[in-house]
């Protein structure tokens, strides 16, 4: 990633308020959706308790493209956040560039390196450093769904293959209702297809495929299948869903108007902030044929360098708030994810978040653990950017399997 004036752009929709606290910390973040402002709400309780004030930085945007663009534009002008929800490599983009903080001083202190798995200590560190802070771990392999469409339907369970997804998804339009609640947006359009391609492709598949970046398992014959299953996949989305948002969408399972949505578990979060509970009001499943694997998709804040004393001294506070167990309790309560780290307390989690933990327990076994690339955790971001970019084309286009995987290849060599 480099910082060019040009890709500074107007923003829109960004909502930043002061409050009356000596010292402010101002966090960039996406959550604007009822239950990630819930989410929200949580830290910056927490930030305040422990006697900081809160500068709210939210761009709208889901899967944070426009904060991303937000925030270069305030780093490129010298004047960074205390701290930005970013994630995965580029964290390590941002460290290249020399503005992010060293926070190994509240990492020693909270022994950091005890309480959280090592692959994520090591995703959080800029050459050996603590620079960023993890929140959460999000599930993306899921399908959600609403078990009075799927009854309505004459579908009796959830389905775990891709063929009994495809006889449900037909039941389910004859009745009369939507089969995939979707909204048509790249990254949302991404979130759907590397869960298809876990489906249809495996692990080991999408390890080679979208970490290594194999450019003989991106033109495979698999990946034809993969693109040939997402194309099924698009005619059970209607005609409305170009330009939804993704918590639209999930609306659209919840009142009963569609019967499926694959969405990472930040759903959830929208099922609670509704009062729905799991295994009533709706259903959670892996995607089909991804029982046993699971795409992580981990939330951090990284800290940028402050050139203020107090500036700092809040940035540490908000770091230790973020890894505060009870915080990390209450805030994934309502974000549908899990703790990132050892020592929470399980009692109140759902059957959907306990299924996650087990889940990402048994996967980090069996090799079935991979990283989320519609979400940043897999790619450089400019790979990533060329990769999301083929599949929303494939989606809205009737571009054939076999031209997408040709631009699928040729996108993966973008750096
Ligand atoms: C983030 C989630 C967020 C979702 C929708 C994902 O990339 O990890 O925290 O809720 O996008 O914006």
């Amino acid at each position: 990633m480099k910082l060019k004036l040009k890709q500074i752009v107007v923003m829109t929709g960004l909502v930043c308020a002061s409050s009356a606290y000596a010292t402010d910390v101002e966090v960039l973040h996406y959550w604007t959706s009822g239950g990630e402002a819930k989410s929200a709400g949580q830290l910056k309780e927490i930030v305040k308790e422990a006697g900081y004030g809160w500068k709210d930085f939210a761009v709208a945007g889901g899967g944070g493209e426009n904060a991303m663009t937000a925030l270069k534009t305030r780093v490129i002008s010298g004047n960074p956040p205390t701290a930005a929800q970013i994630k995965g490599p580029s964290i390590q983009e941002w460290g290249r560039e020399g503005v992010l903080a060293n926070i190994d001083e509240a990492a020693i202190a909270g022994k950091w390196d005890s309480v959280l798995p090592k692959v994520v200590a090591d995703i959080m560190k800029y050459k050996g450093h603590y620079v960023a802070v993890p929140v959460n771990v999000h599930r993306v392999n899921w399908v959600w769904a609403n078990p009075e469409v799927l009854k309505r339907a004459g579908v009796t369970a959830m389905p775990t293959t891709w063929d009994a997804f495809f006889a449900a998804a037909d039941k389910i339009k004859k009745s009369g209702a939507i089969a995939i609640a979707h909204g048509g947006q790249p990254w949302q359009d991404a979130t759907v297809f590397e869960s298809v391609a876990l489906g249809v492709g495996g692990a080991d598949f999408y390890k080679k495929a979208f970490v290594k970046l194999d450019q003989r398992e991106l033109t495979s014959p698999t990946m034809v299948k993969v693109f040939d299953t997402l194309g099924r996949v698009k005619t059970y989305i209607d005609k409305d869903a170009p330009g939804r948002d993704w918590n639209l969408a999930t609306a659209m399972v919840i009142n009963g108007k569609a019967g499926f949505q694959f969405m990472g578990d930040w759903a959830k979060g929208e099922f609670a902030a509704a009062g729905k509970i799991p295994g009533k009001d709706y259903l959670c499943a892996a995607a089909p044929g991804t029982e046993k694997s699971y795409t992580f998709n981990i939330d951090s804040f990284a800290m940028f360098a402050q050139k203020d004393a107090d500036a700092r001294k809040g940035q540490l506070a908000l770091a230790n708030a973020i890894m505060n167990p009870k915080f990390q309790a209450i805030f994934n309560l309502n974000k549908g994810s899990i703790p990132v780290r050892s020592g929470v307390s399980k009692n109140k989690f759902d059957d959907c978040a306990l299924k996650s933990m087990d889940d990402m327990d048994s996967t980090s076994k069996n090799g079935g653990l991979v990283p989320s690339f519609a979400h940043g955790m897999a790619m450089p971001s400019a790979t990533q950017g060329a990769v999301v970019d083929v599949i929303a084309k494939f989606m809205n286009s009737d571009m054939s399997s076999k031209d997408a995987v040709v631009a699928l290849a040729k996108a993966a060599k973008t750096k």
